[in-house]
């Protein structure tokens, strides 16, 4: 739909209108992991018996998620941050497109559908705004534990065709970290026959987090967070329930909200440990963080410079801040670089970045930043979920009123976003309106390219 459509329509599409310079203060509460969520979502297929998941943020992905479960025949009941998933009777083994190409983390389903149904059809995720997202560490995996995939005219078909119907373990080595791929094999090989090991491991906070919740549940998950992973399958898993743990990401994009509007912050409940390198970098570059009462951190900022930081996979700098510090290191004094070695389209923001005023100059997936004295608010559009907080947090130091487009994609990841910073000190208002005279100027400045009407999946 494009804006004139919308502006024809006489609606201006939802949007934020941020106010700059004002300063934070007080608590901001950090909600339960979105990365975390959505594979415990997934790993529920793997028993008959109820599974409690308690501190699961309200987002939009949550709700494709738990679409797609239903969509096979689990029953959920939801209220607000606890979801109880009944699969005994999943009974389809196919997933939809539509549902499949909102959200790439419904592929976690692919290894349970195996374990319970013998069998598994989903269209390859695809690519999406960061990049190609191949899966093919997935498939691999699943090949190592005795399925037979078949990928034609982009569909994954997959079986387990052994008369027992039932994987095998296997000693599998990654090429690279991936995390999906980790978690696909963890609970793929939950309920095989004999032992699996994966060796080059992702060590993500949230592997360590599935391999708790299915342990709760009888499963032999050992190592998880290190680089080897070992599983012994057994005969099956009971229901349990589980508090997902908080989400590092949310967490890191709050105190570097802290940090770009100079404001002291308490922000929690986190786990300091899962925040690692982020808060050295933050230190890094001026700002002191300390514990604060048990689960939360206080950041106090000074003078903010430049610093240079490669993403990597845990405990490395993670790829899901990159954007939001290179908004920090924007106002930052002298220069920064920041160079992305995850995902290999992971700049949108730059182009929104410099539309503010910022100084950034980029070389393949290497940003050289020369930090300027303030950005300017201005009409701003995301592209993506964490550009999307990015220019957000760019909009909060800025000088004067931005309007934000892209909220389609800030949803996904972030449970009440505006209103978290709102009660912290920020002027941000989320705006539907009809176009009158007087806001006539809104809608002739929101353009045709600011209107992101298509849902990527990240
Ligand atoms: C998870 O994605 C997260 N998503 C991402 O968060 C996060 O950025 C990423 O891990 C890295 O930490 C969820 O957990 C739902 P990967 P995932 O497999 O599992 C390549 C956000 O913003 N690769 O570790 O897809 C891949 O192309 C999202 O919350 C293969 O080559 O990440 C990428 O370059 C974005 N083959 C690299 O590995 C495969 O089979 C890392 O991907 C799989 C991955």
């Amino acid at each position: 739909m494009s804006s004139v459509a919308t502006i024809k329509r006489n609606v201006i599409p939802p949007h934020l209108e941020v106010k700059g310079g004002c300063p934070l203060s007080g608590i901001l509460k950090v909600s339960g992991a979105k990365n975390s969520s959505l594979v415990l979502m997934a790993a529920a297929l793997l028993t008959k018996e109820k599974l409690l998941l308690e501190n699961v943020p309200q987002l939009t992905d949550i709700e494709v998620m738990s679409e797609i479960l239903s969509n096979l025949g689990a029953k959920l009941t939801k209220t607000n941050n606890s979801i109880e998933i009944h699969s005994e009777f999943i009974h389809n083994a196919e997933l939809p497109y539509q549902l499949v190409h909102s959200l790439r983390a419904s592929f976690f389903c692919v290894g349970p559908l195996l374990t319970r149904l013998g069998k598994a059809k989903i269209p390859l995720p695809g690519g999406c705004n960061i990049g190609a997202r191949p899966v093919d560490e997935h498939i691999n995996g699943l090949k190592a534990l005795g399925a037979e995939v078949e990928v034609k005219d982009d569909v994954v078909k997959a079986q387990v065709s052994s008369k027992n119907k039932r994987l095998h373990g296997a000693n599998i080595t990654l090429k690279y970290p991936s995390v999906g791929a980790t978690e696909t094999i963890v609970m793929a090989s939950c309920l095989a026959l004999g032992k699996t090991t994966i060796s080059n491991a992702a060590r993500e906070p949230e592997i360590q987090d599935l391999a708790k919740m299915l342990n709760s549940m009888g499963a032999k998950v050992f190592g998880a967070g290190t680089k080897k992973i070992t599983i012994i399958g057994v005969e099956s898993l009971r229901g349990t329930s589980h508090c997902v743990i908080p989400d590092r990401i949310e967490a890191g994009t709050f105190l570097i909200a802290a940090a770009i509007t100079r404001s002291p912050l308490t922000i929690g409940p986190v786990i300091p440990n899962h925040l690692g390198a982020v808060i050295s970098k933050l230190q890094e570059c001026g700002c002191s963080i300390s514990h604060h009462g048990n689960h939360h951190l206080k950041i106090i900022p000074r003078d903010i410079s430049g610093v240079e930081i490669t993403t990597s996979p845990f405990p490395g700098f993670p790829t899901d801040l990159q954007a939001p510090f290179m908004s920090l290191m924007a106002t930052a004094k002298g220069s920064s670089k920041i160079k992305e070695s995850v995902f290999e389209k992971r700049m949108q923001h730059v182009l929104e970045l410099n539309k503010m005023g910022a100084c950034i100059y980029l070389e393949n997936n290497t940003a050289h930043i020369k930090g300027v004295k303030e950005l300017l608010g201005s009409n701003v559009k995301g592209g993506d979920l964490r550009s999307s907080a990015a220019i957000i947090l760019a909009c909060l130091s800025a000088k004067g009123t931005s309007i934000f487009t892209g909220l389609e994609h800030l949803d996904r990841g972030y449970e009440k976003f505006e209103e978290k910073l709102t009660n912290a000190g920020s002027i941000i208002s989320r705006k539907f309106e009809k176009i009158t005279p007087q806001n006539s100027f809104t809608s002739n400045t929101i353009s045709e390219d600011n209107i992101n009407t298509q849902k990527n999946a990240a």
